[in-house]
Formats: structure tokens, sequence, C-alpha cells
């Protein structure tokens, strides 16, 4: 039997000390903002699985079919033997790296990352059982924090899909390659899925569905501070605003008081005061020129080998070896 193990850098009360601390330092701020990784507890995560299939919200089936296409020749380029997977989460798009990757070379072990312990368990089994010639070992981290714990044993490749390096700010985003160049060797590779900078009249409606599931999921990162902090927001008072920021490249999540309200926070003994109209950031979600991450890459260390890109251009999966 093939057993996968599970090793676990995070735990529960880290993230809560994680949570308490981005709240108090975002909602004393001014602006007010919450960094987008408080989305995803368990109603989170099933509503970007929804915003996966709405027919706005384009980057999720245009990476996988370009991935579908193109993972045969990424697969001989990297001759990996460990598949490093961060951001695991259900581990969709993981079949068709290790199918390629088996075919193509000695792939040995799969090593997917992600901060919830029950979706890493239940990807890591599947795998265990689909894959029984490839050792499994997940890790339980925050990988903007911890990269250092990931294990090696072999030739390595990093995959971080799906756009999240989006989600992070340009800093955040050269501290966060620099951290993958340091952990790996020379001539390991690293497989990033970036969403590109398109017509906005395509991007925003992607983040601002017709059904309102975008909205919804914007107001669940609310909910989780009632539920994790005891606080009382009413998440129905909050306006959902999605906004392409033209100069920056990004798109802007953010929820809009829809009047004056007084929120409690009592676990952070904290008052949190909203004016009517007041805005509270809650997400970017950088797009990107080839030249950009070419050039990032560059700067943490990569040598971009390739850049793949779908038929309408709108979003580039780039293989890039350490240097
Ligand atoms: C999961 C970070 C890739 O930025 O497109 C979807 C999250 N936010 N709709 C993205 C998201 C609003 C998504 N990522």
């Amino acid at each position: 039997m093939n057993t996968p193990t599970v090793e676990i850098h995070l735990t529960d009360e880290d993230l809560t000390t994680a949570l308490r601390e981005d709240v108090r330092s975002g909602l004393t701020a001014e602006p007010k903002w919450l960094p987008p990784k408080w989305f995803y507890d368990a109603r989170g995560s099933e509503l970007f699985e929804k915003i996966t299939e709405l027919p706005e919200y384009y980057p999720t089936r245009t990476e996988r079919a370009l991935l579908e296409r193109v993972v045969g020749e990424i697969a001989r380029i990297a001759q990996a033997e460990v598949l490093v997977e961060l951001g695991a989460g259900s581990a969709a798009k993981t079949r068709l790296l290790l199918n390629a990757l088996r075919s193509a070379g000695p792939l040995k072990s799969y090593v997917p990352q992600d901060v919830s312990v029950s979706a890493l368990r239940m990807a890591a089994d599947e795998v265990a059982s689909e894959f029984p010639g490839v050792g499994v070992h997940g890790v339980v981290s925050d990988f903007t924090a911890t990269l250092d714990n990931l294990p090696g044993g072999g030739r390595r490749m990093v995959a971080f899909l799906g756009g999240t390096i989006g989600n992070l700010v340009p800093s955040e985003r050269a501290e966060f390659l620099r951290g993958i160049r340091d952990v790996l060797e020379p001539g390991e590779q690293l497989l990033l899925g970036a969403g590109l900078v398109i017509d906005p009249a395509v991007l925003v409606p992607a983040y601002d569905d017709a059904a309102g599931v975008t909205a919804e999921f914007n107001r669940n990162v609310l909910h989780v501070l009632n539920t994790r902090l005891g606080a009382n927001f009413e998440p129905e008072k909050f306006a959902h605003v999605a906004i392409w920021d033209a100069e920056n490249e990004w798109i802007e999540m953010r929820l809009e008081a829809t009047e004056a309200m007084t929120v409690r926070i009592p676990e952070l003994d904290l008052t949190v005061e909203f004016a009517s109209g007041e805005q509270l950031r809650t997400e970017i979600s950088a797009k990107f020129r080839r030249e950009v991450l070419e050039n990032e890459l560059d700067a943490a260390g990569f040598s971009t080998e390739r850049i793949w890109t779908d038929p309408d251009d709108r979003f580039a999966l780039v293989l890039a070896e350490r240097r």
C-alpha cells in the first residue's frame, strides 16, 4: 500500500494568531484592508470552487486547457523526480502533471503543500491510491512563510498554479520568488501560472459575476471574522466592489459599507467604525505582461525557459530554471 505522509508545520493555533495580527493591522489602517488568504474557510473554498465554474471566470478553465495542451512539453523539459505543488488545495491539476512527468522520466514523489489539513489529507490519499509508484509527502504550511521545510529527495519542479501569484503585491512577489529560489538547487524548476493583462471588459466581469457568487465569496471574509474572532459584522450590509486599477494592472476587490456601522471584535478587544460608503480592500489580483514575468523571475534568480499562453492570450504558464 502507498501510504502518504502529512507533515504539519502550521497548526490551527498558528492560523488564529496570524489572523488576529492581520485583522488588527488591517482594520486599524487607513484605508482598511484584509489579506485575501482569509477567504478560504470551508465555505469560502466552496464558493471559490463555484466561481471557477462561472461563465465569466475564465482563468481556471483557461489554465487547465493550456496545461492539458502543453503538459507533455513541460514534463520533457523539466525531467522532475519530485513535483512540489504550492497551494495544492484539491490537487485538481495534479493528475495532468503527474501523468506527464511519469511518462517523461523518473518521477519519484509528489509533495503537495497547503494551509488546509483536511484538503491536503484528501488530496494526498487520492493521489497515493491513483499513483501507487509515487511517494506522497504532504506539507501543511503557509507558503509565504515556511518554504524551507519542503522535502527534497530528487530533482524538483515547484508548481504554483492558478494565478495566485497575483494576490501578492510586487514586494511580496519578489520575496516569495526569492524564497523559492533559495530552497532550490541550480537547475531545478519553477512552473508558474499567471493571468495576463487583458481587456477590462472581459476581466472585470470575471471578478463581478452576474450571479453574485464572487460578491458572496468577498463577503465571506467577514463571516470568517465573525466565526473565528467573535466579531459582529453584518456581511449583507457590505456591497461587493471590483475595479480594474489600470496603473498597477491589478483587479482590486473591496467591500463597501452601505451605511455607517460600528463593529465589535471581542477577541481583539477592538471596535472598528465604518463610515457610510467606506471601502475595505480585500484582495488584489494582479495580471501580468510577459516581460514583467520574465523580469521578476530574473531578478529572483530564475531564467525563463519557456512561456506558453492560451489562444486568446489570457493566461500564461511559465517554466523557469533556478540559476
Ligand atoms: C484563487 C487567487 C487565483 O485571484 O483570481 C477569484 C481568487 N478572487 N475571484 C483570483 C478569486 C475573486 C483567485 N485566485
